[in-house]
């Protein structure tokens, strides 16, 4: 099994976003077990429409997506969470083979595979601790057609050379992938998404800070940073800052940080497409799209490698 990403890692991404002029920490540090636990929380709170709109149009397309898909598949799922949208999938699919359910938190990962394994008992489920920016091994156990699936718009959360990159490096997969696309709307929707009333939102960005704490014995006036999220039309994305409501130290690793009121760091960015724009993208990656559903303001598009025969 490949290994978590370490504290040395951790340390390392840190201290280097700090020292850069615009302060930022890549956002794949906020999912430890305490960061998965609250963005699975997110995905129910009555502002965040992306995990209902998601699971709508699953159900929905389900037998489309069984017809296309074809009996068989090894599943491959990109970033697995709690798995709630790979089971309907499965559920969906015609005798699905295995299910390798991908994801960078280890414990959340290994206890939800083995809870899907127990509705499944037919599937092979062979979980992957392991970061899917980079190049994955499937395990050997596995074998068949596979069919990615890269589900909740995470695409969104990466840059658009990032995320050509990765849909370039996901060809290597050898079969279809399936991804969810949230799509551009209504700024108010949008920042009360990734701003909500109850401040869960606010509490996984700011547990980033806790881990901090706890993993790297940072000291850190934590109630000095406050959740923000802000739509920026240009880029087309919501970004997600911790920002200095007063000035502060933040101490780690033995280097000092020092904030100024106003201040920010960067922790996430929440990239929105069209359906055309996400096309243009993925066509641009080496995928030929060959399905797209929308509902909701959200969509699903199934791509398969250009160059090869459809599915
Ligand atoms: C995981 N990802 C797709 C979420 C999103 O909507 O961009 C992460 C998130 N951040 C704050 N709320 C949700």
């Amino acid at each position: 099994m490949t290994p978590v990403p370490s504290t040395d890692d951790f340390r390392a991404a840190v201290l280097a976003g700090l020292s850069r002029r615009r302060r930022a920490i890549p956002c794949r540090w906020l999912y430890d077990e305490i960061g998965s636990a609250l963005f699975e929380v997110i995905c129910t709170l009555p502002e965040y429409y992306l995990t209902r709109a998601e699971t709508a149009l699953l159900e929905r397309v389900g037998p489309d997506l069984a017809e296309l898909a074809g009996p068989g598949r090894v599943v491959v799922d990109l970033g697995a969470g709690s798995m709630s949208k790979t089971r309907l999938l499965l559920s969906a699919l015609t005798r699905p083979a295995a299910l390798v359910p991908v994801d960078i938190a280890r414990r959340p990962l290994l206890t939800h595979a083995r809870r899907l394994a127990e509705e499944f008992p037919a599937l092979t489920v062979e979980p992957l601790n392991a970061d899917f920016t980079r190049p994955l091994t499937l395990p050997p156990t596995v074998s068949g057609p596979v069919l990615g699936f890269f589900p909740g718009s995470t695409i969104g959360n990466l840059g658009r050379c990032e995320a050509m990159r990765l849909l370039r490096g996901l060809r290597r997969l050898g079969g279809p992938l399936l991804v969810g696309v949230d799509l551009v709307k209504d700024p108010a929707v949008l920042e009360a998404a990734y701003d909500d009333r109850a401040g869960v939102t606010a509490a996984f960005t700011g547990n980033l800070l806790a881990r901090l704490v706890r993993e790297l014995d940072a000291e850190i006036d934590r109630r000095a940073f406050t959740h923000r999220a802000r739509w920026n039309p240009r880029r087309s994305r919501i970004e997600i800052h911790l920002v200095c409501r007063r000035a502060t130290e933040l101490r780690v690793a033995g280097r000092r940080f020092a904030f100024g009121r106003g201040s920010a760091i960067h922790v996430e960015d929440c990239h929105k497409y069209s359906p055309e724009a996400f096309r243009r993208l993925a066509t641009r990656a080496g995928w030929t799209p060959v399905a797209s559903w929308i509902d909701h303001g959200y969509s699903l598009h199934l791509l398969a490698p250009s160059g090869t025969s459809p599915l």
